[in-house]
């Protein structure tokens, strides 16, 4: 029996060492319930009273080497799987990374906030106003009554015959006019739709900035002293501005005014298509009677309003010389801002 427990002892320590020990398997062949040792101790009955203590401690201790051994052999493996992993998901947080490429606003959105800038500096603030807008508000309140002319060069879009896609950002005027007494400073920045095809020079949707100043005593000359100095931040120092005349229903007089070409300074060039000058808004004074309109009394209070667009001040500004090139999002040309 001792010879038997010897055997064992050494079978389980040098299969032990081999590199394809499995450790459970192991443990449950030689100590288990069922294990070669558990069948030894089993015989134990039939030996003598002397030898029984002594082949039981002989025992107790061949399961203890067994167990010892057992257990370096399971917390070596475990060291190791922990050690293979570590190696395996090693990071390397010194390594370069993936630069992520940065976006940045649309020109037409810098050069509508850098307005916006020179507006505010000038005290006005921005109010909005919806794009689907009532007849009301983007002709009948702005003197275009039905059948009246001017409508034909502002075709737009009829959800139903009272309501339609704005067609300029005037009838912004109006509803400013009628929530809030003078005085008056607004510009009002937005989306303006007309059913025009689409071509180098016009699309079914582009952009307006309007403004509207109503107060006491307002004149032409107020006009004529904003949009100047607006023309000089926005186009450089040396710009000139030159009003002519022109017909709005809803402003009177009226005007449409240029700016001195910047690219040139006024001699003629690719720019400014040999004129000089630049056309980059439409303006005049409030006519009365939209200010009647609005619940305004024209014997006390006066305005002056223009509204620019948007697109044609970019184009003008950066020498872009197609206005799809705007909406047709090619990074290349985007890019470019
Ligand atoms: N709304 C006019 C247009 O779209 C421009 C304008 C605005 C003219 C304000 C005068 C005053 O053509």
């Amino acid at each position: 029996m001792k010879e038997k427990l010897q055997q064992i002892k050494e079978a389980a320590l040098s299969e032990l060492k081999a590199a394809d020990c499995d450790t459970e398997a192991l443990r449950v062949r030689y100590l288990g319930k069922k294990g070669e040792l558990t069948a030894v101790l089993r015989g134990m009955g039939a030996l003598t009273p002397e030898e029984r203590p002594v082949v039981g401690q002989m025992a107790n201790e061949v399961r203890a080497e067994i167990e010892a051994a057992l257990a370096v052999r399971v917390a070596e493996e475990k060291e190791k799987a922990l050690n293979d992993r570590l190696a395996r998901e090693k990071l390397d947080v010194t390594m370069p990374g993936t630069p992520s490429r940065m976006g940045h606003q649309h020109p037409l959105t810098r050069a509508q906030r850098e307005m916006e800038e020179i507006f505010i500096g000038m005290g006005f603030e921005i109010a909005e106003g919806p794009e689907v807008e009532y007849d009301y508000y983007n002709f009948k309140a702005l003197n275009i009554p039905e059948n009246h002319p001017a409508r034909d060069t502002q075709d737009t879009f009829y959800i139903t015959d009272n309501i339609l896609l704005r067609s300029q950002t005037s009838p912004v005027q109006v509803r400013v006019m009628e929530k809030q007494s003078p005085p008056i400073r607004v510009i009002s920045p937005g989306r303006v739709y007309r059913s025009d095809a689409l071509d180098a020079t016009h699309s079914p949707l582009f952009h307006q900035m309007e403004g509207l100043v109503v107060d006491k005593g307002i004149t032409m000359s107020d006009l004529k002293g904003t949009l100047e100095t607006f023309a000089k931040k926005m186009f450089g120092e040396e710009t000139k501005i030159r009003f002519r005349p022109h017909h709005f229903p809803f402003t009177e007089p009226s005007a449409e005014v240029d700016v001195s070409c910047f690219v040139c300074g006024g001699k003629g060039c690719r720019v400014c298509k040999g004129e000089g000058w630049i056309e980059i808004l439409g303006a005049g004074m409030v006519h009365p009677f939209v200010l009647e309109n609005c619940g305004i009394d024209p014997e006390v209070y006066s305005g002056f309003a223009f509204g620019m667009g948007l697109e044609r001040v970019t184009m003008t500004r950066y020498g872009i010389d197609d206005i799809r090139l705007f909406y047709e999002n090619d990074e290349r040309f985007l890019k470019q801002f």
